[in-house]
């Protein structure tokens, strides 16, 4: 049992196994804003009955409430004495004594202009903006503020004409109008709604206007809105929202189903955007983009949230989820909706390297950590909390796995499905599993247990050929290692798409023992005991396996020899399996020499094949140059050491940059050409091509400067005078940051002067000096949160500078003497009373203290301990921090 943080009332956690339907429901919410600068109130009319379901016809109407000031209440319009209601510890409102059917009217006053915590209503920039999940309407007014509960809402908002001439709800806009020096507009939801997709927002606001023509011919009016001075920073959103209404036509046939979608970009937001119904509010990080501020990554980024939260108005907001143990129904689909959506759009095979590259630098280590849960939690204090790349990654990984088992056209029957069964309604994932199931009349029984086993499978294979008889056999075992509270672990059915590959590097036809013909191409094995074997005949050579194409399943896949790896990363006809095996190689080759460093011996020279493979991979680029740059990166600091039984931070960065600095050295001539082949003067664009392009030469550009420092500074120096686009130089600035040099100081200079009134520029500028492996860069990062740029109110600036060293900086966060650890308490501690998500989710950097050796787990311990004595901590960090430090002595 987890213990309770000592200030609050104990706190009880939400067990999905006590989920009962409300005693209440409420059809239908007007709401009656009134802006003010000092304060603002809310009217509400609630039309309530008892739920016939629920069984309790005698219970109290509990309604939730948080931070609010109750001004008048009257149920069926006769105001209610104080006697027939209280106000509960935790802000709640009970009133035990009502009838089945009544309206509710009530009263409350809010100080938006207060709210810290980002959650609610709250203001930003000057203008007013809301954001409700998971349990931001409390905030707002009374309410059953539960996702199970749906209401249709009618909006009305009264502000100040000239500082909010703009006035934004969900649904459809209704009757406006003037009255002195405010105005007024109404706005009208056809699609009833749980609260947590509740969104207003009022400010000066400009947008970029187009419209969109539905496959059936419904034209309606898009717009997005931002600051002045923003707007034309909106072109690549919009051409992203339309790309991505399109591809959901196309894909699955869903059309948007109101008269305007409207967005809506502000600059102090807890998280990425939220999907509200017709009004999705964004980080402004994830709409705005011109060549000269944003880099490719953030193009590419802003079209897959675009594509994230519009995907949501299907599956979310008109199928939502019935309670939270139920967010990765809504959230893992849709994770998987826009990774589809982005693959479409680009390279696949390079698209489907970012989603790995994501699930194994943050869900790999979240599921074999303190906070590991199943993609489907059974409890929380804080759902905060589980806003998690087990629910978001590992949950598209598992909606992907059926894709795979039931095939394109088998899921799309069950999308249909599940949309016909629940439109309009609040849903399970068991619900969507039957969904698929019954479309496909595929069993999808087994599948279940991934969304209750937390941690990640291990298989390891082992294959023998007999060349007399022709028979190759590939035996899978896996294994699921223990995770907290979660020990005896069943096995889970594995999609392993998987190949044979020949000694001549041809891809073998194959056909498994009972088959009576052989088949061509990459087929799909299915592991669901703890040892399976696998018989192919009439294979003609012995082959390589090749498992695991496209990442067919979010496994780690062990016992898999170096000679095979490095065979595969240059023969494996699947690019994602290719890749995979030159990384996999790469960590042999750099784990082996870690241990080398460790025991103090002179390194040997850098593995030949290993540098012949990287050779051949730059000397080919030209076939697909993103590709080549996925290929020729080395594995991440972060990878290297989730590879050790206890990281070695220093070895891993000496060897790391020793590798890169010989790999350099052999490919000197290859990588100088490279870089000014890839040169391009023309105009910047961001389509595949260019960008694959500008990858790979500031790949080169960060490979020259590790094989010659004084000529690297130099170069990068000259690419960030360019000035060509954001993507070089912020290329060429951050191989300098970890270059100390004249060339590094004048150029943080001149960033800094050109770009300090945009905002999101300088959250790049902090970013990159919080990631540089520079001596002294802890003193520079404290140094950095006395400029007068920096701000902890402001959570983008606070993740680019606190969040990026502390999660991205492993050399010097885990710095020996303890600095790291105790600058990120620090700042948790200042941060924690006025925005406990956003703190919360900066502690985790210290619950991975289990990995160091017992030095540096003492310095983390000492560290949570300190926060988790802190009285009056918030309770989402209390989770947080009690949880990493369970079990610790
Ligand atoms: N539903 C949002 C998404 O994934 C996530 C989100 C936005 C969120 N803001 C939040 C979650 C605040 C928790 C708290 O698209
Ligand atoms: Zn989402």
């Amino acid at each position: 049992m987890l213990d309770l943080p000592h200030d609050s009332a104990p706190l009880k956690p939400m067990l999905l196994s006590e989920y009962r339907p409300p005693d209440f429901l409420i059809d239908r919410v007007d709401l009656y804003f009134h802006l003010g600068e000092d304060a603002t109130e809310v009217a509400s009319v609630l039309s309530v009955r008892r739920n016939p379901v629920a069984g309790t016809p005698n219970a109290p109407l509990r309604l939730d409430g948080e931070e609010l000031e109750l001004l008048a209440i009257s149920l069926d319009k006769a105001e209610l004495a104080p006697e027939r209601y209280r106000i509960e510890a935790d802000g709640g409102l009970v009133i035990p004594d009502v009838p089945d059917a009544f309206l509710l009217d009530i009263l409350v006053r809010i100080k938006p202009q207060l709210n810290t915590a980002l959650s609610g209503l709250y203001t930003s920039g000057g203008n007013f903006c809301t954001q409700c999940e998971a349990e931001g309407f409390r905030r707002i007014t009374y309410f059953i503020d539960r996702p199970d509960v749906s209401a249709r809402f009618w909006v009305r908002i009264v502000a100040d004409k000239k500082r909010y001439p703009i006035l934004l709800s969900n649904g459809n806009p209704g009757e406006a109008g003037s009255e002195g020096e405010k105005h007024y507009i109404t706005w009208d939801d056809p699609h009833p709604k749980p609260s947590y997709l509740f969104a207003l927002v009022a400010g000066d606001l400009v947008a970029l206007k187009d419209s969109f023509t539905t496959s059936s011919g419904r034209e309606f009016a898009l717009g997005i809105w931002v600051r002045r001075g923003d707007e034309d920073k909106c072109a690549h959103a919009m051409a992203s929202l339309k790309a991505s209404m399109r591809w959901d036509e196309e894909t699955y046939g869903l059309e948007y189903d109101l008269d305007v979608f409207n967005i809506v970009a502000v600059s102090d937001f807890n998280m990425g955007a939220m999907e509200n119904k017709g009004l999705n509010i964004f980080n402004t990080r994830y709409v705005l983009a011109q060549p000269e501020t944003a880099t490719d990554t953030d193009y590419e980024n802003i079209e897959s949230v675009i594509a994230h939260e519009y995907f949501h108005n299907w599956t979310g907001d008109r199928v939502t989820c019935r309670d939270w143990f139920q967010l990765s129904l809504k959230e893992g689909l849709t994770v998987f909706r826009d990774q589809q959506f982005s693959a479409a759009m680009g390279s696949a095979a390079v698209s489907r390297i970012a989603d790995i590259r994501a699930l194994r630098a943050s869900q790999f280590p979240e599921d074999a950590g303190p906070l590991a849960h199943p993609v489907q939690p059974q409890s929380y204090l804080r759902i905060d909390n589980f806003y998690t790349a087990t629910v978001y990654n590992k949950g598209a990984e598992l909606i992907r796995m059926m894709h795979t088992l039931l095939g394109r056209d088998g899921f799309r029957r069950g999308m249909a499905l599940y949309i016909e069964r629940h439109d309009n309604s609040a849903a399970t994932i068991p619900d969507f599993v039957a969904a698929m199931q019954d479309a496909s009349g595929i069993d999808l029984s087994e599948f279940a247990r991934w969304y209750h086993q937390a941690g990640t499978p291990e298989i390891t294979v082992e294959d023998r050929y007999d060349p007399a008889s022709k028979i190759f056999e590939l035996t899978v075992s896996q294994k699921t290692p223990p995770t907290p509270g979660q020990t005896g672990k069943q096995p889970v059915p594995i999609p392993i798409a998987m190949g044979l590959i020949g000694p001549n590097g041809d891809e073998m036809p194959t056909r498994l023992d009972g088959e009576t013909a052989a088949r061509d191409g990459t087929r799909l094995l299915v592991c669901d005991q703890p040892h399976q074997t696998f018989r192919f005949v009439d294979v003609a050579a012995p082959p390589s396996p090749s498992l695991l194409r496209g990442f067919s399943a979010p496994v780690k896949l062990l016992g898999v020899p170096l000679d095979r790896l490095k065979f595969l990363a240059i023969h494996d006809t699947d690019p994602v399996a290719r890749w995979d095996a030159g990384q996999r190689a790469a960590i042999a080759v750099l784990l082996e020499r870690v241990a080398l460093w460790r025991a103090g011996k002179t390194l040997p020279p850098l593995d030949a094949d290993l540098v012949a493979t990287l050779r051949h991979t730059l000397a080919d680029a030209a076939r697909d140059h993103a590709f080549a740059a996925e290929a020729l990166m080395l594995p991440s600091e972060a990878t290297l050491a989730d590879e050790m039984a206890v990281v070695d931070v220093e070895a891993i960065h000496a060897v790391r940059e020793e590798a890169r600095s010989a790999l350099a050295g052999s490919l000197a001539t290859l990588l100088g050409e490279t870089y000014r082949n890839l040169t391009d003067p023309s105009p910047y664009k961001t389509d595949g091509q260019a960008i694959g392009r500008r990858a790979l030469r500031n790949l080169c550009l960060g490979y020259l400067a590790a094989g010659n420092p004084e000529g690297g500074a130099r170069l990068a120096k000259a690419q960030f005078d360019a000035q060509q686009n954001m993507t070089d130089v912020l290329a060429a600035l951050s191989v300098l940051a970890d270059i100390d040099s004249t060339e590094r100081r004048a150029a943080l200079t001149d960033f800094y002067q050109r770009w300090r009134n945009d905002p999101l520029v300088v959250d790049k500028w902090f970013a990159l000096q919080a990631r540089s492996s520079l001596p002294g860069t802890i003193a520079a990062v404290r140094g950095l949160t006395r400029h007068s740029a920096f701000s902890r109110t402001n959570p983008n600036r606070l993740r680019a500078l606190v969040g990026t060293f502390s999660q991205a900086n492993q050399l010097h966060f885990h710095d020996a003497a303890g600095a790291g650890y105790q600058f990120l308490a620090d700042e948790v501690l200042i941060l924690d009373p006025d925005n406990p998500q956003v703190a919360a989710r900066m502690v985790q950097a210290l619950g991975q203290w289990r990995r160091f050796d017992p030095a540096r787990q003492a310095l983390m311990k000492a560290q949570l301990q300190r926060l988790h004595d802190r009285p009056g901590l918030s309770t989402n960090t209390f989770e947080m921090v009690s949880k990493s430090l369970a079990g610790a002595s």
